[in-house]
């Protein structure tokens, strides 16, 4: 008898070229699963993925999740949209187009195939939340009509579609409310504050506050989230539940943009400007189910995960282009040579303050 089991799976990942999705493609190939990364490229990077793309079990297919895809895997992750306020802002109308459209493709998708699908949810479907820090069971103190409304009630309908397709087809899914993640890939130009801030204090700008820099966030980086997703798409619920993944670790703006400055070893200043409509004042993860359920919790503190993250910014800032993606997938050469080098940051820094 053939005792060999195949645990290889055709995963699709829609927005697999994003900042999120790019790490996770990569942690499911190193797995040794095939994996089908579906993206529009709207806001995500060929960039991103190009170390991938010649590996034997990673495609690549140009779609728009917002038209029905036919094609046969075993488990899907819905990442597909866009997640800085910059980019959903521009067009609010393709954003909510690709949370409910796309929610409803890939769901439809799930149920043809009988595939288990995750769906990335967001901590912007708690709004601008009166309880702190916010549990899963908290429903959240929204707005269905301000500029951020396309991207939270895009999110929240998407919830509810995935719990309306479980308790009616029978679909099976995981859900997370993911709270604000940083690092390696973020694009730079998309208005997220880790990726403004470290840009900015590398070009020797002033730091960009909104308001008097005292509303507060947690941040999570992003190897501690994929973590956080491998263990949820792999837990046994007995009834399908969201799941808060994030750091709880909370910090004011203003100290992180003086965190940035020290590390990045700036001598740039920090410049207010008036608060944009709905913005929180107050962001922290509740992460008592994930600690139970799971046994996840973030190990990754905000100094070394920004210290990663400058070091990508830095290479890409400096032309020498990011050098985290390099190195072997499984045995699997990927397109550039050597591991992430240790940054000729503050040499370089020295240069640009010499110019
Ligand atoms: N990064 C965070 O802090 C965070 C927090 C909460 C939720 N999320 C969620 O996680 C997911 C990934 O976020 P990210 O930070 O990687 O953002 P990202 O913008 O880097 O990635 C999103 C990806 O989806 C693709 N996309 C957008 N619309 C699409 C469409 N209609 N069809 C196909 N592809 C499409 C983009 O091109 C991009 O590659 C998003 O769903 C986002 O809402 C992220």
């Amino acid at each position: 008898m053939n005792m060999h089991v195949n645990t290889t799976k055709r995963i699709l990942v829609s927005g697999g070229s994003g900042f999120l999705g790019s790490f996770l493609c990569e942690s499911l190939l190193a797995e040794g699963h095939e994996v089908l990364c579906v993206d529009n490229f709207q806001t995500g990077s060929r960039r991103n993925i190009e170390h991938l793309t010649g590996h034997p079990r990673m495609e690549v297919m140009r779609h728009d999740v917002t038209v029905p895809l036919y094609v046969e895997v075993d488990e899907i992750w819905n990442l597909a949209c866009p997640a800085s306020p910059v980019h959903y802002q521009s067009d609010p109308v393709k954003t909510v187009k690709t949370s409910v459209m796309g929610a409803i493709n890939l769901l439809g998708l799930a149920r043809r195939t009988k595939s288990r699908i995750f769906q990335a949810s967001t901590s912007e479907i708690y709004g601008d939340p009166k309880v702190h820090p916010q549990p899963e069971g908290y429903w959240g103190n929204v707005n269905t009509i301000g500029p951020r409304s396309c991207y939270d009630e895009g999110k929240r309908c998407a919830e509810t579609l995935f719990f309306d397709y479980h308790r009616q087809y029978g679909v099976d899914f995981r859900m997370a409310r993911i709270f604000n993640t940083y690092g390696p890939r973020m694009s730079e130009n998309d208005g997220r504050v880790v990726s403004n801030f470290i840009v900015q204090a590398l070009r020797g700008e002033a730091l960009t506050l909104y308001g008097d820099g005292s509303q507060t966030r947690s941040f999570c980086y992003v190897d501690d989230l994929i973590a956080g997703f491998r263990a949820l798409m792999a837990s046994d619920q007995p009834e399908p539940e969201p799941v808060n993944l994030g750091n709880p670790g909370e910090f004011t703006i203003r100290e992180l943009a003086e965190t940035v400055i020290e590390l990045t070893g700036s001598s740039t200043k920090l410049a207010f400007r008036p608060l944009p409509g709905d913005d929180p004042t107050q962001r922290k993860p509740d992460i008592s189910r994930a600690r139970e359920t799971l046994n996840w919790e973030p190990k990754i503190a905000l100094r070394e995960g920004l210290q990663r993250t400058i070091a990508y910014f830095d290479d890409l800032l400096s032309g020498r282009g990011p050098q985290d993606q390099r190195g072997l997938i499984n045995g699997v050469a990927t397109e550039a040579p050597v591991p992430i080098a240790g940054l000729a940051l503050r040499a370089q820094k020295e240069e640009r303050r010499q110019v």
